[in-house]
């Protein structure tokens, strides 16, 4: 019996990921080396997936598994905390001037968290959200008629509508426990925020009392201290994930020390929030490695890398968006996009993301161009 049909047997549908589903189903991994995944058919593809844009140093990078494999001889999880999350946090601090941080095991854990703080910490209950943003899974910030959700007290407003966010501010700015924002959405279509509708978002929700809270999940690789940095502005929390595990399941919330104090369990009637693997060695020890070999020069590289290829793809007629190492093609059907790439040796996002990695090479880039440029000279996936 194939894979395929013994995971139909045991998994809904065959899955367990629905962001990584392709119809009929997607090739398996068996190995990730650098830049290249290698399936289960033997085929070899250039990884611009990179697990959802987690592996800013594609697969295997040494020196990132070496810390794994140091901190997994010594033991893989405690029932103590160990320096290896002080050593994390000490890190990014450094990097955002961001003063402290939680650190759990996902995106949708750090947005779970990351509201509940600021419930918790300015005792409202509202959260103003954008459409089209995605946060994670949990009920507050998925569409609040999709099955089996309970949205809670949620306000969902257009991204980059002015008069819509200073009525709601009007209306309910005093109920608003946090704005949340991405500043670049990637399920939105990668469109960079306008920096005026950021600057007067900022000032809406100081004048308001609420906190201004920007998810870094995705966008965290696009600068040292995260994209909100471009855009001259001080959250009062970020989430954070994905590269800073160095490809290991992460996430992190951060914020000023008063903001996050909910969490010290020596604070009365504050929040109880454990986590059996939160801030596990093996995670702590390989996300630091890889963001030590991701420093201001790395970044600026890998951005510009990504804007040399989205030029490179514009110029030969392909729609494109996004900054930096973070590409979105815009295709009409994304299904026949993605296999398309594949076919030509490219692991895509389903959706159209590429996300690029310090392990490719200019010759990788160059084969990436030409199957995008090939992909939609061939038809098999129209512009949108
Ligand atoms: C902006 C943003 N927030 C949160 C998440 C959720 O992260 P995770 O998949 O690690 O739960 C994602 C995942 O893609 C994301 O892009």
């Amino acid at each position: 019996m194939s894979v395929v049909e013994r995971a139909r047997r045991v998994l809904p549908g065959g899955n367990t990921r629905t962001t990584l589903f392709v119809p009929p189903h997607p090739p398996y991994a068996v190995r990730g080396e650098g830049a290249i995944v290698t399936d289960h058919t033997g085929h070899r593809v250039i990884d611009c997936n990179n697990n959802y844009t987690s592996l800013i140093h594609g697969h295997a990078r040494p020196e990132v598994l070496e810390a794994a494999f140091e901190a997994a001889r010594s033991g893989t999880a405690f029932g103590l905390p160990t320096a290896s999350e002080v050593a994390l946090a000490e890190h990014v601090r450094d990097r955002t001037g961001i003063e402290q941080w939680r650190f759990c095991n996902s995106g949708t854990e750090a947005v779970l968290m990351l509201l509940r703080a600021a419930r918790a910490y300015t005792g409202r209950e509202l959260i103003v959200r954008f459409e089209g943003s995605y946060h994670g899974t949990g009920d507050a910030v998925v569409s609040p008629g999709a099955p089996g959700v309970v949205p809670g007290s949620v306000l969902v407003l257009p991204q980059n509508d002015l008069p819509a966010l200073r009525a709601a501010m009007r209306d309910h700015g005093d109920r608003v426990a946090a704005v949340l924002i991405d500043l670049m959405p990637n399920r939105a279509g990668l469109t960079p925020a306008d920096p005026a509708y950021v600057a007067e978002l900022d000032a809406l929700t100081r004048q308001h009392g609420a906190l201004l809270a920007v998810d870094e999940v995705i966008t965290f690789r696009l600068h040292e201290g995260g994209l909100h940095q471009r855009y001259g502005i001080r959250p009062d929390l970020v989430s954070v994930g994905k590269v800073i595990g160095g490809g290991f399941p992460v996430g992190a919330v951060g914020g000023r020390a008063e903001v996050l104090s909910p969490f010290d369990p020596q604070t009365p009637d504050g929040v109880s929030w454990g986590g059996t693997f939160s801030a596990n060695p093996v995670t702590m020890s390989a996300g630091l490695t890889a963001l030590r070999l991701f420093g201001p020069a790395e970044i600026a590289e890998l951005n510009r890398r990504g804007d040399e290829l989205r030029s490179r793809l514009r110029d030969a007629g392909v729609a494109v968006r996004g900054s930096g190492s973070l590409l979105r093609l815009m295709a009409a059907d994304t299904t026949k996009l993605w296999w398309s790439l594949y076919e030509r040796g490219v692991l895509a996002g389903t959706n159209g993301l590429l996300a690029l990695s310090t392990a490719m090479t200019p010759a990788h880039l160059d084969h990436i161009a030409d199957a995008v440029i090939a992909t939609l000279r061939s038809g098999s996936a129209e512009h949108r």
